[in-house]
């Protein structure tokens, strides 16, 4: 059904079908009986899947991504889709555009997008008294953060300290952006001093799950001594990975913004094997990039992924990606003998 629906959908500019969808959501959700009903379609409940992690409770360990619901708009809705959990944002101190327009292009052959929104959302004010209308939430809130682009390097862990002041009482877990490749010089934050000095700081300010959110672009032992020094300094998790700036990636690529779905797959996978080789067991992992099937998030988990999350999948399989995948997961948790997910975790680590 999608496959039909989406050959017309493409036929729209991406940016202009998120807006689209994102009205659709927004109706939906002033009419609970529509959220019921597309819950029962797409929610997958099972003891399975289930997880306790930092103390939160995820009904099923497949969440939604930074960057498709940034002003916390359609949270209502998108829970019905059977999401475990969502990440809202990146949400910025104040207000702001992004990048000119148009800024997302769909590879629809590679499965693939690169965007280069550059956090265009509400700002924090406004996203944070949205928020609180449905906080505390049936599933668990992510708060993605990141510094606004006028802001300069010297004062962006300002940014961060407003942001997680901003949402102290919202969400359940905060993220980290330091790893977009649209505000510039943004990943030059990934560096261990300012990581070691940020970690530090926020960690006074709430006691909540903070995680980094990294980019797959970063030089291998590079990477692993910034995860390191957060992890140090307090981060209780790492989210890997961002979009890629490897244009060799994608046939007709623009020589700007991210490149996310399956033309990131690999390297997202390569890295968060690494990343897991080092901090499997000492931190809570969770993986991003590519995946749009269970068998993708299956192998994951088995890499050592508490967690994982999807975005471009969404676009190119549609809104039943969550119940194929939680699907595809309790199948295969059955083949491999495992009675619960926690016993496949790590399980595809040498
Ligand atoms: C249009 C678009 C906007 C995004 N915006 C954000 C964002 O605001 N913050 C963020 O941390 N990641 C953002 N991302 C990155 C995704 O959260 C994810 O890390 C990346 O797309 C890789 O996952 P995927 O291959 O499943 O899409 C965005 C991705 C896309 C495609």
């Amino acid at each position: 059904m999608y496959d039909k629906l989406k050959k017309y959908i493409f036929k729209f500019d991406p940016e202009n079908m998120h807006l689209a969808v994102e009205k659709m959501l927004m109706l939906a959700q002033i009419t609970p009986m529509v959220l019921e009903s597309i819950a029962k379609r797409f929610c997958i409940t099972d003891e399975r899947l289930k997880q306790n992690i930092l103390g939160l409770d995820f009904y099923n360990p497949v969440g939604l991504g930074a960057g498709f619901d940034k002003n916390a708009t359609m949270t209502k809705g998108l829970s019905s889709f059977g999401f475990g959990y969502i990440e809202l944002g990146t949400i910025t101190p104040k207000p702001q555009d992004g990048n000119p327009k148009p800024r997302i292009f769909r590879f629809s052959n590679e499965k693939s997008i690169q965007n280069a929104m550059g956090f265009n959302n509400d700002g924090a004010k406004k996203v944070a008294q949205r928020v609180a209308r449905i906080y505390p939430f049936i599933i668990p809130l992510g708060i993605n953060i990141g510094k606004n682009k006028i802001t300069e390097q010297e004062k962006a862990i300002f940014d961060y300290k407003k942001l997680i002041g901003s949402f102290k009482e919202l969400g359940d877990y905060f993220a980290i952006n330091l790893s977009s490749p649209n505000t510039p010089n943004l990943r030059d934050l990934q560096n261990e001093e300012f990581v070691r000095e940020l970690f530090t700081q926020l960690k006074k300010q709430t006691n909540k799950p903070i995680f980094l959110k990294i980019s797959p672009d970063m030089e291998i032992d590079y990477m692993l001594k910034v995860c390191e020094c957060a992890i140090k300094n307090g981060a209780d998790g790492i989210i890997a990975t961002n979009t890629t700036t490897n244009y060799t990636l994608l046939k007709d690529a623009k020589d700007f913004g991210g490149i996310s779905g399956e033309a990131l797959k690999n390297r997202s996978r390569e890295v968060f094997t690494i990343l897991s080789e080092h901090f499997f067991n000492k931190t809570i992992l969770i993986s991003i990039g590519g995946i749009s099937d269970g068998n993708e998030a299956y192998e994951r988990i088995k890499l050592g992924a508490s967690l994982v999350q999807i975005y471009t999948g969404m676009i190119f399989e549609g809104p039943s990606i969550c119940k194929n995948i939680n699907e595809v997961i309790l199948e295969r948790l059955e083949e491999d003998g495992f009675k619960h997910i926690s016993e496949a975790l790590g399980k595809g680590l040498h």
